[in-house]
């Protein structure tokens, strides 16, 4: 039994929500947004004792795209470009999704949740909607939680967007983690499909929180560790040990690729694309050397757009898509890593 977008269910024959074995998943329409204003590496270099040459050498980071606040670029606006675009790539209308999901760490409000007010803005009349707070593995989090909801039979469409808008977190004062960041986001449609060789066919997700203080955003001064700088300015600013985090990285990725891996009982070989968080060029290096993979294999766009958090991974496969590099068929792997901790990935048939 499905719900309609009114709250209204389709079927009356089948009572209680059961499993729907003979279900795939398609995504069906992609879409991103990004603002156009640049904030390039020579900017940083008369913003900070900085240069060119070390971000390139550190981070493969050339510019990175930021909001504009006076042209009304929040979370809201971002979300709702990308879902659109998402929307009428699908030839879809806004009524016809059942469920909105929205992996960010920088909504406009903590309530309502950024999916209400997109839903709001884009028309999605009473389709579910809520956020996913999972820092830069939300967009892939959020994909695996709404494929698993259109497949237990509860839903038949789901918008899913990875969106944040790091400028609003960030101190320009801090070269250690301003120069990363960047705002982006993007969106997918997910729909049930009679094709049940389409959708996931393993997914992994996990979480140390044990290592939360390694990147963290906090309200308070109550949040700050014992040890770190609790000093005002830092209030509601992005705190990285880059260090620590770089070094979890490169482990983690590897293994949540490996893991995923062997739970489909493919090797990297079959995969035709891994469509990676963009955290910092030298860890996605690393993991394309791990797994031998040729570059066309692995996305890199950090160059352009620097880490925009949740908005990474479906801002790459968007662009891999609308290009043409990702057909319908393919089998793509997802993977992401960030603050929490959190890690993930999972593999599609798209
Ligand atoms: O999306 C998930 C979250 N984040 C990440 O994935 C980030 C993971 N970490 C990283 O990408 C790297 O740690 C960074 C790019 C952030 C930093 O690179 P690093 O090689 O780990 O540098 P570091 O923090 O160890 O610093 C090395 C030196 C230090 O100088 P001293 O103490 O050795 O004299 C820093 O003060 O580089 C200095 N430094 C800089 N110099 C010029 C740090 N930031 C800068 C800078 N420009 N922007």
């Amino acid at each position: 039994m499905s719900n309609t977008n009114d709250g209204h269910t389709r079927s009356s024959a089948r009572v209680g929500l059961q499993p729907v074995a003979n279900v795939g998943v398609r995504i069906c329409g992609s879409g991103s947004f990004v603002p156009d204003k640049v904030l390039s590496n020579a900017d940083f270099e008369r913003m900070m004792d900085t240069t060119d040459e070390w971000i390139f050498q550190r981070t493969g980071i050339r510019e990175r795209r930021i909001a504009d606040p006076a042209k009304g670029e929040d979370n809201k606006h971002f979300c709702t470009q990308a879902l659109s675009r998402a929307l009428r790539d699908a030839r879809m209308d806004p009524k016809e999704l059942d469920c909105i999901v929205i992996a960010t760490v920088t909504p406009d409000m903590l309530c309502p949740s950024a999916a209400c007010e997109v839903s709001a803005a884009i028309g999605a009349g009473h389709a579910a909607a809520f956020d996913v707070t999972a820092a830069c593995s939300g967009f892939v989090y959020s994909i695996t939680i709404a494929h698993d909801m259109i497949r237990a039979g509860s839903h038949r469409t789901v918008g899913v967007v990875g969106c944040d808008v790091m400028t609003s977190v960030m101190d320009y004062s801090d070269r250690r983690v301003s120069i990363l960041f960047g705002d982006a986001a993007g969106a997918v449609v997910l729909r049930a499909t009679d094709d049940t060789t389409r959708g996931m066919i393993a997914q992994c997700m996990h979480a140390d929180g044990s290592g939360w203080r390694e990147l963290y955003l906090p309200r308070s001064e109550r949040n700050f560790p014992e040890g770190h700088d609790a000093s005002p300015d830092k209030i509601n600013r992005l705190q990285m040990n880059g260090r620590e985090v770089f070094k979890f990285a490169v482990r983690t990725f590897s293994e949540v690729i490996q893991q995923c891996l062997d739970k489909a009982g493919l090797t990297a070989d079959d995969v035709d694309h891994f469509v990676c968080h963009q955290s910092n060029a030298r860890i996605l290096e690393s993991a394309r050397e791990r797994f031998g993979l040729p570059e066309e294999k692995l996305y890199v766009n950090i160059d352009k757009f620097g880490n925009s958090s949740a908005g990474s991974v479906g801002l790459c496969f968007d662009q891999l898509r609308q290009s043409g590099r990702i057909t319908e068929g393919q089998l793509v792997m997802f993977v992401a890593f960030g603050g929490g901790l959190t890690w993930a990935a999972s593999l599609w048939r798209v």
